[in-house]
Protein backbone atom coordinates (compact mmCIF):
# COMPACT_ATOMS: atom_id res chain seq x y z
CA UNK A 1 0.00 0.00 0.00
CA UNK A 2 1.52 3.36 -1.00
CA UNK A 3 1.09 6.62 1.02
CA UNK A 4 1.82 9.55 -0.63
CA UNK A 5 2.23 13.34 -0.20
CA UNK A 6 -0.24 14.90 -2.25
CA UNK A 7 -0.87 18.97 -2.64
CA UNK A 8 -4.00 18.48 -4.47
CA UNK A 9 -7.33 20.09 -3.06
CA UNK A 10 -9.54 18.52 -0.88
CA UNK A 11 -12.77 18.57 -3.50
CA UNK A 12 -10.43 17.77 -6.64
CA UNK A 13 -8.87 14.85 -4.97
CA UNK A 14 -9.80 11.50 -7.63
CA UNK A 15 -10.22 9.19 -4.04
CA UNK A 16 -12.71 6.69 -3.64
CA UNK A 17 -13.12 7.89 0.10
CA UNK A 18 -12.04 11.77 1.41
CA UNK A 19 -11.18 12.10 5.05
CA UNK A 20 -11.72 14.94 7.45
CA UNK A 21 -11.63 15.30 11.19
CA UNK A 22 -14.33 16.34 13.79
CA UNK A 23 -13.82 17.09 17.42
CA UNK A 24 -15.69 15.94 20.54
CA UNK A 25 -17.49 19.28 21.91
CA UNK A 26 -18.59 18.00 25.87
CA UNK A 27 -22.22 18.61 25.98
CA UNK A 28 -23.79 21.69 28.85
CA UNK A 29 -23.81 18.61 31.70
CA UNK A 30 -20.44 17.22 30.22
CA UNK A 31 -21.95 14.02 29.73
CA UNK A 32 -20.91 11.98 27.11
CA UNK A 33 -24.43 11.76 25.69
CA UNK A 34 -25.13 15.05 25.16
CA UNK A 35 -21.90 15.55 23.70
CA UNK A 36 -21.85 17.27 20.07
CA UNK A 37 -19.28 16.83 16.99
CA UNK A 38 -17.18 19.85 16.39
CA UNK A 39 -15.60 19.55 12.58
CA UNK A 40 -12.68 20.86 12.84
CA UNK A 41 -11.66 23.05 9.80
CA UNK A 42 -11.00 21.08 6.98
CA UNK A 43 -14.06 19.46 7.79
CA UNK A 44 -16.38 22.94 8.15
CA UNK A 45 -14.49 23.95 4.71
CA UNK A 46 -16.27 20.16 2.98
CA UNK A 47 -19.13 20.78 4.85
CA UNK A 48 -18.91 24.77 2.60
CA UNK A 49 -18.25 23.10 -0.60
CA UNK A 50 -20.79 20.50 -0.27
CA UNK A 51 -23.64 22.55 0.52
CA UNK A 52 -24.81 21.08 3.09
CA UNK A 53 -24.96 21.70 7.09
CA UNK A 54 -21.87 19.43 8.56
CA UNK A 55 -22.93 19.77 12.41
CA UNK A 56 -26.11 19.08 11.50
CA UNK A 57 -26.14 16.12 9.74
CA UNK A 58 -23.34 14.49 11.89
CA UNK A 59 -25.86 15.02 14.68
CA UNK A 60 -28.69 13.72 12.86
CA UNK A 61 -26.31 10.40 12.44
CA UNK A 62 -25.53 10.86 16.02
CA UNK A 63 -22.08 10.88 15.24
CA UNK A 64 -20.42 12.86 18.55
CA UNK A 65 -16.71 12.50 17.53
CA UNK A 66 -15.36 9.76 19.92
CA UNK A 67 -12.29 8.81 19.05
CA UNK A 68 -11.98 6.42 16.27
CA UNK A 69 -16.14 6.84 15.08
CA UNK A 70 -16.68 7.28 11.74
CA UNK A 71 -19.55 8.87 9.60
CA UNK A 72 -19.60 8.62 5.89
CA UNK A 73 -21.47 11.88 4.11
CA UNK A 74 -22.05 11.43 0.46
CA UNK A 75 -20.72 14.42 -1.35
CA UNK A 76 -23.73 13.89 -4.12
CA UNK A 77 -21.33 15.25 -6.89
CA UNK A 78 -20.08 18.20 -5.40
CA UNK A 79 -16.84 16.83 -5.18
CA UNK A 80 -14.60 14.13 -7.01
CA UNK A 81 -14.42 11.71 -4.03
CA UNK A 82 -18.07 9.95 -4.03
CA UNK A 83 -18.13 9.92 0.08
CA UNK A 84 -16.71 12.34 2.70
CA UNK A 85 -15.46 10.22 5.62
CA UNK A 86 -15.63 12.07 9.27
CA UNK A 87 -13.47 10.81 12.01
CA UNK A 88 -13.47 11.58 15.31
CA UNK A 89 -10.37 12.62 17.57
CA UNK A 90 -12.44 12.43 21.12
CA UNK A 91 -12.85 15.53 23.56
CA UNK A 92 -10.94 18.87 21.82
CA UNK A 93 -8.72 19.10 25.06
CA UNK A 94 -7.08 15.75 24.50
CA UNK A 95 -5.96 15.74 21.31
CA UNK A 96 -2.57 14.60 21.40
CA UNK A 97 -0.73 13.19 18.92
CA UNK A 98 -1.59 9.28 20.34
CA UNK A 99 -5.01 10.36 19.79
CA UNK A 100 -3.88 11.61 16.13
CA UNK A 101 -2.39 8.28 15.53
CA UNK A 102 -5.59 6.73 16.94
CA UNK A 103 -7.97 8.63 14.92
CA UNK A 104 -5.82 8.06 11.53
CA UNK A 105 -5.66 4.32 12.21
CA UNK A 106 -9.09 3.98 12.43
CA UNK A 107 -10.09 6.20 9.18
CA UNK A 108 -7.61 3.55 7.11
CA UNK A 109 -9.31 0.55 9.07
CA UNK A 110 -12.71 1.63 7.71
CA UNK A 111 -11.18 2.76 4.18
CA UNK A 112 -9.76 -1.04 3.86
CA UNK A 113 -12.67 -2.13 1.35
CA UNK A 114 -11.82 0.96 -0.77
CA UNK A 115 -8.84 1.31 -3.36
CA UNK A 116 -7.87 5.08 -2.72
CA UNK A 117 -8.05 7.17 0.77
CA UNK A 118 -7.61 10.48 0.83
CA UNK A 119 -6.62 12.22 4.33
CA UNK A 120 -6.41 15.77 4.83
CA UNK A 121 -4.00 16.45 8.05
CA UNK A 122 -5.30 19.19 10.05
CA UNK A 123 -3.38 22.22 10.14
CA UNK A 124 -6.07 23.44 13.18
CA UNK A 125 -4.60 21.67 16.03
CA UNK A 126 -2.29 23.67 17.75
CA UNK A 127 0.52 21.02 17.51
CA UNK A 128 3.71 20.98 15.31
CA UNK A 129 2.79 20.47 12.15
CA UNK A 130 4.84 18.24 10.70
CA UNK A 131 4.47 15.75 13.47
CA UNK A 132 0.83 16.33 13.59
CA UNK A 133 1.24 14.94 9.19
CA UNK A 134 4.17 12.09 10.71
CA UNK A 135 1.28 10.75 13.47
CA UNK A 136 -1.53 10.78 11.01
CA UNK A 137 0.49 8.89 8.10
CA UNK A 138 1.92 6.97 10.84
CA UNK A 139 -1.32 6.17 11.88
CA UNK A 140 -2.81 5.88 8.57
CA UNK A 141 0.23 3.09 7.18
CA UNK A 142 -0.48 0.89 10.35
CA UNK A 143 -4.06 1.13 10.55
CA UNK A 144 -4.42 0.20 6.61
CA UNK A 145 -1.96 -2.81 7.12
CA UNK A 146 -3.11 -6.19 6.23
CA UNK A 147 -1.60 -9.16 5.59
CA UNK A 148 -1.89 -10.76 2.76
CA UNK A 149 0.63 -13.00 1.45
CA UNK A 150 -1.05 -16.39 2.00
CA UNK A 151 -4.78 -15.47 1.11
CA UNK A 152 -6.21 -16.75 -2.22
CA UNK A 153 -9.85 -15.22 -2.63
CA UNK A 154 -9.76 -11.71 -3.98
CA UNK A 155 -13.18 -11.45 -1.92
CA UNK A 156 -11.38 -11.52 0.90
CA UNK A 157 -8.67 -9.09 0.36
CA UNK A 158 -8.25 -5.65 1.02
CA UNK A 159 -8.25 -3.51 -1.44
CA UNK A 160 -7.25 -0.38 -0.34
CA UNK A 161 -3.97 0.49 -2.72
CA UNK A 162 -3.12 3.63 -1.84
CA UNK A 163 -3.34 6.64 0.93
CA UNK A 164 -2.83 10.48 -0.03
CA UNK A 165 -1.80 13.06 2.45
CA UNK A 166 -3.44 16.44 2.07
CA UNK A 167 -2.42 19.11 3.67
CA UNK A 168 -5.51 20.91 5.09
CA UNK A 169 -6.72 23.78 5.96
CA UNK A 170 -3.97 26.27 7.80
CA UNK A 171 -1.66 23.41 7.30
CA UNK A 172 2.02 24.86 5.72
CA UNK A 173 2.89 22.57 2.96
CA UNK A 174 6.37 22.17 3.59
CA UNK A 175 6.28 21.08 7.21
CA UNK A 176 3.34 18.11 6.52
CA UNK A 177 5.40 17.16 3.46
CA UNK A 178 8.63 16.21 5.87
CA UNK A 179 6.19 14.63 8.33
CA UNK A 180 4.55 12.79 5.89
CA UNK A 181 8.44 11.60 4.67
CA UNK A 182 9.15 10.52 7.93
CA UNK A 183 5.88 8.84 8.79
CA UNK A 184 5.81 6.87 5.70
CA UNK A 185 9.25 5.47 6.61
CA UNK A 186 8.25 4.70 10.02
CA UNK A 187 5.52 3.09 8.83
CA UNK A 188 7.52 1.20 6.26
CA UNK A 189 9.89 -0.54 8.95
CA UNK A 190 7.57 -1.07 10.74
CA UNK A 191 5.24 -3.20 8.69
CA UNK A 192 8.61 -5.39 7.42
CA UNK A 193 8.59 -6.39 11.04
CA UNK A 194 5.07 -7.08 11.02
CA UNK A 195 5.48 -9.37 7.92
CA UNK A 196 8.29 -11.16 9.82
CA UNK A 197 6.28 -11.92 12.89
CA UNK A 198 3.29 -12.85 10.70
CA UNK A 199 4.64 -15.36 8.37
CA UNK A 200 4.18 -19.23 9.02
CA UNK A 201 7.09 -20.46 11.47
CA UNK A 202 7.90 -23.26 8.52
CA UNK A 203 8.60 -20.37 5.61
CA UNK A 204 10.85 -18.49 7.91
CA UNK A 205 13.43 -21.16 9.70
CA UNK A 206 16.91 -19.99 10.88
CA UNK A 207 18.52 -20.56 7.67
CA UNK A 208 15.75 -19.39 5.34
CA UNK A 209 15.04 -16.26 7.83
CA UNK A 210 18.96 -15.49 7.87
CA UNK A 211 18.96 -15.28 4.28
CA UNK A 212 15.96 -13.38 3.78
CA UNK A 213 17.15 -10.56 6.13
CA UNK A 214 20.08 -10.60 3.92
CA UNK A 215 18.26 -10.33 0.73
CA UNK A 216 16.40 -7.36 2.45
CA UNK A 217 18.88 -5.37 4.07
CA UNK A 218 21.79 -5.36 1.53
CA UNK A 219 20.94 -2.86 -0.64
CA UNK A 220 19.73 -0.83 2.45
CA UNK A 221 23.57 0.37 3.76
CA UNK A 222 23.94 -2.76 6.24
CA UNK A 223 26.78 -5.07 5.52
CA UNK A 224 24.50 -8.54 7.10
CA UNK A 225 27.15 -11.39 8.16
CA UNK A 226 25.49 -14.40 8.72
CA UNK A 227 27.26 -17.32 11.50
CA UNK A 228 26.29 -20.98 10.75
CA UNK A 229 25.85 -23.92 13.39
CA UNK A 230 29.68 -24.46 12.20
CA UNK A 231 30.91 -21.13 13.22
CA UNK A 232 28.69 -21.31 16.15
CA UNK A 233 29.98 -24.12 17.55
CA UNK A 234 33.98 -22.86 17.27
CA UNK A 235 32.94 -19.66 18.62
CA UNK A 236 31.78 -21.05 21.61
CA UNK A 237 28.08 -19.99 21.49
CA UNK A 238 26.59 -23.18 23.37
CA UNK A 239 23.13 -21.05 23.95
CA UNK A 240 22.38 -20.79 20.52
CA UNK A 241 23.46 -24.16 19.35
CA UNK A 242 21.91 -25.73 22.70
CA UNK A 243 18.57 -24.36 21.53
CA UNK A 244 18.94 -25.14 18.06
CA UNK A 245 19.84 -28.49 18.89
CA UNK A 246 16.45 -30.10 18.63
CA UNK A 247 15.37 -28.71 15.42
CA UNK A 248 15.94 -30.37 12.50
CA UNK A 249 17.26 -26.71 10.92
CA UNK A 250 20.03 -25.30 12.75
CA UNK A 251 20.59 -21.82 14.34
CA UNK A 252 22.14 -19.02 13.11
CA UNK A 253 23.51 -15.66 14.10
CA UNK A 254 23.48 -12.84 12.06
CA UNK A 255 25.09 -9.49 12.74
CA UNK A 256 24.17 -6.46 10.61
CA UNK A 257 26.41 -3.22 10.74
CA UNK A 258 25.10 -0.11 9.84
CA UNK A 259 28.53 2.15 10.01
CA UNK A 260 27.82 5.44 8.45
CA UNK A 261 30.50 8.39 7.93
CA UNK A 262 30.77 11.34 10.87
CA UNK A 263 28.93 8.49 13.20
CA UNK A 264 28.88 9.42 17.15
CA UNK A 265 29.56 6.15 18.88
CA UNK A 266 28.37 2.58 18.52
CA UNK A 267 25.30 0.89 19.91
CA UNK A 268 24.31 -2.76 19.61
CA UNK A 269 20.97 -3.88 19.48
CA UNK A 270 20.30 -7.62 20.01
CA UNK A 271 16.97 -9.60 19.10
CA UNK A 272 15.40 -12.59 20.24
CA UNK A 273 15.07 -14.98 17.12
CA UNK A 274 12.80 -17.87 18.09
CA UNK A 275 11.04 -18.64 14.43
CA UNK A 276 9.08 -21.26 16.46
CA UNK A 277 8.99 -21.93 20.44
CA UNK A 278 7.60 -25.12 20.79
CA UNK A 279 9.02 -25.27 24.48
CA UNK A 280 11.74 -27.87 23.13
CA UNK A 281 10.94 -30.67 25.62
CA UNK A 282 9.60 -29.17 28.10
CA UNK A 283 6.93 -28.83 25.60
CA UNK A 284 4.22 -26.38 25.65
CA UNK A 285 0.69 -27.02 25.33
CA UNK A 286 -0.64 -26.61 21.64
CA UNK A 287 -2.83 -23.19 22.91
CA UNK A 288 0.77 -21.93 24.29
CA UNK A 289 2.08 -22.53 21.26
CA UNK A 290 -0.67 -21.44 19.06
CA UNK A 291 1.36 -17.78 18.93
CA UNK A 292 4.79 -18.65 19.03
CA UNK A 293 5.76 -17.85 15.25
CA UNK A 294 5.82 -14.34 16.72
CA UNK A 295 8.88 -15.35 19.42
CA UNK A 296 11.43 -13.69 16.93
CA UNK A 297 9.38 -10.19 16.99
CA UNK A 298 12.45 -8.53 18.61
CA UNK A 299 14.64 -9.89 15.71
CA UNK A 300 12.17 -8.87 13.61
CA UNK A 301 11.93 -4.78 15.05
CA UNK A 302 15.59 -4.87 14.67
CA UNK A 303 15.40 -5.38 11.18
CA UNK A 304 12.36 -2.78 10.53
CA UNK A 305 14.35 -0.74 12.15
CA UNK A 306 17.25 -1.20 10.57
CA UNK A 307 15.85 -1.31 7.06
CA UNK A 308 15.63 2.86 7.00
CA UNK A 309 18.53 4.09 9.26
CA UNK A 310 20.38 5.07 6.28
CA UNK A 311 16.87 6.68 4.76
CA UNK A 312 16.82 8.29 8.18
CA UNK A 313 20.35 9.68 8.39
CA UNK A 314 21.19 7.96 11.63
CA UNK A 315 24.47 8.86 12.41
CA UNK A 316 25.11 6.08 14.69
CA UNK A 317 27.36 3.55 14.31
CA UNK A 318 24.58 0.23 14.55
CA UNK A 319 25.02 -3.32 15.05
CA UNK A 320 22.10 -5.85 14.90
CA UNK A 321 22.73 -9.20 16.40
CA UNK A 322 19.93 -11.73 15.50
CA UNK A 323 19.70 -14.87 17.60
CA UNK A 324 17.89 -17.45 15.15
CA UNK A 325 16.66 -20.80 16.67
CA UNK A 326 13.77 -22.84 16.34
CA UNK A 327 13.11 -24.23 20.13
CA UNK A 328 12.08 -28.06 19.20
CA UNK A 329 11.71 -31.42 21.20
CA UNK A 330 13.25 -34.27 19.42
CA UNK A 331 16.21 -37.07 20.19
CA UNK A 332 19.00 -34.99 19.57
CA UNK A 333 17.41 -31.77 21.81
CA UNK A 334 18.73 -30.36 24.88
CA UNK A 335 17.50 -32.45 27.71
CA UNK A 336 16.22 -30.72 31.36
CA UNK A 337 19.97 -30.28 33.38
CA UNK A 338 21.98 -30.45 30.41
CA UNK A 339 24.74 -27.71 31.24
CA UNK A 340 25.71 -25.49 27.94
CA UNK A 341 28.50 -23.52 27.70
CA UNK A 342 27.69 -20.03 27.09
CA UNK A 343 30.06 -17.43 24.99
CA UNK A 344 32.55 -16.33 27.30
CA UNK A 345 32.74 -18.94 28.93
CA UNK A 346 29.81 -19.29 31.92
CA UNK A 347 28.10 -22.28 32.10
CA UNK A 348 24.20 -22.58 32.30
CA UNK A 349 21.86 -25.84 33.66
CA UNK A 350 19.38 -25.93 31.37
CA UNK A 351 16.37 -26.67 34.34
CA UNK A 352 13.36 -25.79 31.61
CA UNK A 353 14.07 -25.91 27.89
CA UNK A 354 11.40 -23.41 27.43
CA UNK A 355 13.41 -20.59 28.97
CA UNK A 356 15.32 -20.72 25.91
CA UNK A 357 15.67 -16.85 24.76
CA UNK A 358 17.70 -15.87 27.72
CA UNK A 359 19.81 -18.87 26.18
CA UNK A 360 20.54 -17.41 22.98
CA UNK A 361 20.44 -13.65 23.93
CA UNK A 362 23.08 -14.45 26.79
CA UNK A 363 25.31 -15.36 23.98
CA UNK A 364 24.58 -12.89 21.63
CA UNK A 365 25.01 -10.22 24.55
CA UNK A 366 28.09 -12.02 25.83
CA UNK A 367 29.03 -11.58 21.81
CA UNK A 368 28.03 -8.06 21.31
CA UNK A 369 29.81 -6.51 24.55
CA UNK A 370 33.22 -7.93 22.76
CA UNK A 371 32.93 -4.93 20.62
CA UNK A 372 32.49 -2.65 23.38
CA UNK A 373 29.62 -0.41 22.42
CA UNK A 374 28.46 2.78 24.10
CA UNK A 375 25.65 0.86 24.77
CA UNK A 376 23.65 -2.33 24.06
CA UNK A 377 19.67 -2.54 23.93
CA UNK A 378 18.21 -6.46 23.57
CA UNK A 379 14.57 -6.97 22.37
CA UNK A 380 12.45 -10.11 23.56
CA UNK A 381 9.48 -11.81 23.51
CA UNK A 382 11.20 -13.29 26.78
CA UNK A 383 8.17 -14.18 29.31
CA UNK A 384 4.53 -14.87 29.92
CA UNK A 385 4.75 -13.22 33.03
CA UNK A 386 5.69 -9.75 31.20
CA UNK A 387 1.95 -10.25 30.23
CA UNK A 388 0.78 -10.98 33.52
CA UNK A 389 2.32 -7.84 34.67
CA UNK A 390 1.57 -5.38 32.16
CA UNK A 391 -0.64 -6.47 30.04
CA UNK A 392 -0.70 -6.54 26.25
CA UNK A 393 0.02 -2.79 25.74
CA UNK A 394 3.09 -1.78 27.77
CA UNK A 395 6.38 -3.42 27.32
CA UNK A 396 8.92 -3.99 30.32
CA UNK A 397 12.07 -2.10 30.67
CA UNK A 398 14.76 -3.45 32.68
CA UNK A 399 18.33 -2.08 32.70
CA UNK A 400 21.75 -0.90 34.28
CA UNK A 401 22.33 2.32 33.80
CA UNK A 402 19.51 4.97 34.70
CA UNK A 403 20.45 7.80 31.76
CA UNK A 404 20.32 4.78 29.24
CA UNK A 405 16.88 3.53 30.82
CA UNK A 406 15.48 7.05 31.06
CA UNK A 407 16.63 7.78 27.05
CA UNK A 408 14.78 4.60 25.81
CA UNK A 409 12.09 5.77 27.89
CA UNK A 410 11.85 9.25 25.98
CA UNK A 411 12.10 7.69 22.69
CA UNK A 412 9.42 5.25 23.62
CA UNK A 413 7.25 8.34 24.72
CA UNK A 414 7.67 10.33 21.75
CA UNK A 415 7.42 7.23 19.54
CA UNK A 416 3.96 6.41 20.62
CA UNK A 417 5.30 3.55 22.94
CA UNK A 418 4.47 2.24 26.11
CA UNK A 419 6.89 0.43 28.11
CA UNK A 420 7.49 0.73 31.81
CA UNK A 421 10.58 0.03 34.06
CA UNK A 422 10.78 -3.32 36.78
CA UNK A 423 13.81 -3.41 39.03
CA UNK A 424 16.67 -5.68 38.55
CA UNK A 425 17.31 -6.61 42.48
CA UNK A 426 20.57 -8.16 43.20
CA UNK A 427 18.63 -10.29 45.99
CA UNK A 428 16.90 -12.12 43.37
CA UNK A 429 20.16 -12.89 41.26
CA UNK A 430 19.82 -16.53 44.08
CA UNK A 431 16.93 -17.42 42.20
CA UNK A 432 19.10 -18.51 39.19
CA UNK A 433 21.59 -20.36 41.57
CA UNK A 434 22.34 -24.26 40.42
CA UNK A 435 23.92 -27.06 42.14
CA UNK A 436 26.19 -28.04 39.21
CA UNK A 437 26.69 -25.00 36.74
CA UNK A 438 27.64 -21.27 37.45
CA UNK A 439 23.59 -20.90 37.00
CA UNK A 440 20.40 -22.32 36.08
CA UNK A 441 18.60 -20.89 33.49
CA UNK A 442 14.81 -20.31 35.37
CA UNK A 443 14.05 -18.93 38.89
CA UNK A 444 11.26 -19.79 41.13
CA UNK A 445 7.72 -20.95 40.52
CA UNK A 446 5.57 -17.74 40.27
CA UNK A 447 8.15 -15.52 41.38
CA UNK A 448 8.85 -12.24 39.27
CA UNK A 449 9.45 -14.44 36.23
CA UNK A 450 9.93 -11.12 33.86
CA UNK A 451 13.01 -9.78 36.79
CA UNK A 452 14.23 -13.17 36.97
CA UNK A 453 14.72 -13.70 32.78
CA UNK A 454 15.96 -9.73 33.36
CA UNK A 455 18.81 -10.79 35.89
CA UNK A 456 19.65 -13.95 33.72
CA UNK A 457 20.52 -11.71 30.69
CA UNK A 458 22.21 -9.20 33.51
CA UNK A 459 24.88 -11.82 33.75
CA UNK A 460 26.35 -11.71 30.27
CA UNK A 461 26.97 -7.96 29.54
CA UNK A 462 29.72 -6.86 31.79
CA UNK A 463 30.05 -2.91 32.60
CA UNK A 464 28.12 -2.08 28.96
CA UNK A 465 25.54 0.02 30.07
CA UNK A 466 22.44 -2.02 28.95
CA UNK A 467 18.85 -2.46 27.95
CA UNK A 468 16.54 -5.34 28.15
CA UNK A 469 12.98 -4.71 26.52
CA UNK A 470 10.69 -7.29 27.42
CA UNK A 471 7.77 -7.36 24.76
CA UNK A 472 5.89 -10.44 25.23
CA UNK A 473 2.62 -8.84 25.32
CA UNK A 474 2.96 -6.05 23.00
CA UNK A 475 4.38 -7.34 19.90
CA UNK A 476 1.29 -9.83 18.90
CA UNK A 477 -1.98 -9.55 19.11
CA UNK A 478 -4.98 -12.27 19.14
CA UNK A 479 -7.52 -9.84 19.31
CA UNK A 480 -6.28 -6.67 16.90
CA UNK A 481 -8.23 -3.35 18.01
CA UNK A 482 -10.05 -0.79 15.77
CA UNK A 483 -6.95 1.69 15.32
CA UNK A 484 -3.56 0.67 14.80
CA UNK A 485 -3.26 -3.12 14.90
CA UNK A 486 -4.95 -5.77 12.98
CA UNK A 487 -4.64 -9.60 14.44
CA UNK A 488 -1.16 -10.18 14.43
CA UNK A 489 2.57 -8.89 14.42
CA UNK A 490 2.39 -5.37 16.08
CA UNK A 491 5.89 -4.47 15.09
CA UNK A 492 6.34 -3.21 18.49
CA UNK A 493 9.81 -1.34 18.98
CA UNK A 494 10.57 -0.25 15.57
CA UNK A 495 9.77 3.24 16.35
CA UNK A 496 11.03 3.33 20.08
CA UNK A 497 14.44 2.23 18.59
CA UNK A 498 14.40 4.45 15.64
CA UNK A 499 13.18 7.42 17.71
CA UNK A 500 16.45 6.74 19.84
CA UNK A 501 18.87 6.12 17.42
CA UNK A 502 17.71 9.12 15.74
CA UNK A 503 17.65 11.55 19.36
CA UNK A 504 21.71 10.10 19.47
CA UNK A 505 22.48 11.32 16.06
CA UNK A 506 22.45 15.18 16.57
N1 LIG B 1 8.53 -17.13 24.24
C1 LIG B 1 8.16 -17.40 25.57
C2 LIG B 1 7.56 -16.19 26.28
C3 LIG B 1 6.22 -15.73 25.79
C4 LIG B 1 5.06 -16.25 26.32
C5 LIG B 1 6.12 -14.74 24.85
C6 LIG B 1 3.82 -15.81 25.90
C7 LIG B 1 4.89 -14.28 24.41
C8 LIG B 1 3.74 -14.81 24.95
C9 LIG B 1 9.40 -17.82 26.37
O1 LIG B 1 10.36 -18.51 25.66
C10 LIG B 1 8.92 -18.74 27.44
O2 LIG B 1 8.42 -19.78 27.11
N2 LIG B 1 9.10 -18.34 28.69
C11 LIG B 1 8.71 -19.12 29.80
C12 LIG B 1 9.78 -18.98 30.83
C13 LIG B 1 9.64 -19.92 31.99
C14 LIG B 1 9.83 -21.35 31.54
C15 LIG B 1 10.68 -19.54 33.03
C16 LIG B 1 7.38 -18.63 30.31
O3 LIG B 1 7.14 -17.42 30.26
O4 LIG B 1 6.58 -19.44 30.72
MN1 LIG C 1 10.00 -20.58 25.55
ZN1 LIG D 1 10.45 -18.11 23.68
Amino acid sequence: MLLEFDRKSLMGVPADMLAVFAAQQPGESGEARDATAAPLADAVAAGRDLGIDLAEELSAVRFTGDLGAIARIPTRGKAKSKLLMVVGMGPRDSIDTAAVRKAAGACARNALKDSTLAIAIPGDLGLDQALVAQTVTEGAGLGGYAYTRYRTKASELPSLEKISLLPGEGAEEAAVRRGVKLGEQLVRATVLARDLVNTPPADKRPPALAQHVNDLLHDLGIKVTVMDEVDLEKGGFGGIVGVGRGSTQPPRLVELRYEPAGAKGHVVLVGKGITFDSGGLSLKTSDGMSTMKSDMAGAAAIVGAMSVLRELSVRVNVTGLLALAENMPSGTATRVSDVLTMRGGKTVEVMNTDAEGRLVLGDALAYGVEQNPDAIINVATLTGAQVVALGNDIAAIMGTDEALLDEVRAAATNAGEKVWPLPLPKEYAEHLKSEVADMKNIGRPMQAGTIIGGLFLKEFVGSTPWVHMDIAGPSFTTEGDAFLNAKGGTGFGVRTLLRFLVDRSF
